[in-house]
């Protein structure tokens, strides 16, 4: 059991910040995923943590012992790799064993690690070939028994899952998360992708340009994200923006309007509220449109632009005309529409939806978010 502490973390490549003081810790036993977009610093962290980067400053401590300096194999900590870094002339067997092989360890007690670690991983009836013969999903566990049997403090999984496909991908969460619950290790995750993110997380990094914006339990921060950012990268499909302005402020909660809807949108705030004029964004999660008309909110009539049948629930991307959804490149400006039931529509049908005060987030000119749903009260 291993408390893992990260402190004003500094990394530059010459003049390039790949790391702009981050902090973080892990309680010991703590599962912790460390998301954001590729070339935020994800791998340059952990590697920092590994041993495999020396650090501009800043300091990484386990269980109080500080690290920083120390050499890779005298910090506790293990590795997985995406690519799985397996020794191709080894058996199983062999690149299980190496570290602790290395280490000097005697071979009954390597033998009794590599056959509990293959127990573990269901690869028994693998130990004896070589990496060649192994499929993907093969080698990652592979990878994995090899940092189980070095016994580390702390695991770091740098996108373990990315070269599965996705039926292995969900599997092997799943796997994850038991390996967890039975070693009680700490674990840092890292993945771009935020369903690993949410479902796998005791608690979620999410780093963005080589810093933290926000760390909290998964639903804490879909829930409660800080900023566009973070409200933007957690939730598939994507949060739909659209930008507004301020008819109306007042204590307590401003009136928005926005080309594009009919109606207007009144919106609670606990602080100081934007000024009449001033630019905001409103944030709707895809389950979180209403059907119809809304009376007491903005109404956004389109048309079906793409259907995605599920079975039990159905994806609609809505074209709202000259009223695009901010910043979602990926689905052309469409406006992501989740339903849990079946629908019977086609391309180009009209398509009424409407925007509740109580279902929308705000974020101000500065991207900040002062606003979230009551989730007492959903659309
Ligand atoms: N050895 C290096 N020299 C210079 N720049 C690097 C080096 N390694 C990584 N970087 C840069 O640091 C940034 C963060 O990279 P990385 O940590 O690999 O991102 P991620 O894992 O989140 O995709 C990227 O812009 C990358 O180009
Ligand atoms: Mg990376």
């Amino acid at each position: 059991m291993a408390e893992l502490e990260i402190r004003n973390l500094i990394k530059d490549y010459g003049s390039f910040k790949a790391i702009k003081d981050v902090s973080f810790s892990a309680a010991s036993g703590e599962f912790v995923v460390m998301v954001g977009p590729s070339g935020c610093g994800k791998s340059t962290l952990l590697r920092s943590i590994a041993g495999l980067e020396t650090v501009t400053s800043g300091a990484i401590r386990i269980n109080g012992r500080d690290i920083t300096k120390d050499e890779p194999s005298d910090r506790g900590v293990a590795m997985v790799f995406q690519n799985y870094a397996l020794y191709p002339h080894m058996t199983v067997r062999q690149n299980m064993g190496f570290a602790l092989k290395i280490a000097g360890r005697p071979r009954a007690e390597i033998d009794a690690a590599v056959n509990r670690a293959a127990k573990i991983l269901r690869i028994e009836a693998q130990l004896e070939k070589k990496p060649k013969a192994l499929s993907g999903g093969q080698k990652q566990r592979v990878a994995i028994g090899r940092a189980i049997t070095r016994a580390p403090d702390v695991f770091l999984f740098d996108e373990p899952l990315s070269n599965l496909d996705a039926a292995l991908r969900s599997q092997m969460r799943i796997e994850l998360g038991r390996l967890h619950a039975e070693l009680g290790a700490t674990m840092v995750y890292v993945t771009h992708d935020q369903t690993e993110a949410m479902t796998m997380a005791s608690r979620i990094v999410v780093m963005n340009e080589g810093r933290v914006e926000q760390v909290g339990p998964p639903l804490d921060l879909y829930n409660r994200p800080v900023n566009r950012f973070v409200a933007g990268f957690l939730g598939s499909p994507r949060m739909n923006f659209i930008k507004a302005r301020v008819a109306e402020a007042r204590a307590g909660g401003v009136t928005l309007t926005a080309e594009g809807v009919s109606g207007s949108l009144t919106v609670a705030l606990e602080d100081t509220p934007p000024r009449t004029g001033d630019e905001v964004m409103v944030g709707i999660r895809p389950e979180a449109f209403s059907d119809g008309e809304a009376v007491d909110g903005w109404t956004l009539d389109g048309a079906i632009a793409v259907m995605e049948s599920l079975g039990r629930e159905t994806l609609l991307y809505i074209d709202g005309g000259s009223l695009r959804s901010v910043d979602s490149e990926s689905q052309e400006g469409f406006f992501a529409v989740h339903r849990t039931r079946q629908i019977t529509a086609r391309h180009g049908d009209p398509v009424r939806v409407g925007i509740k005060p109580g279902a929308v987030y705000l974020f101000d000119s500065r991207d900040r978010a002062i606003a979230w749903p009551d989730h007492h009260s959903h659309a």
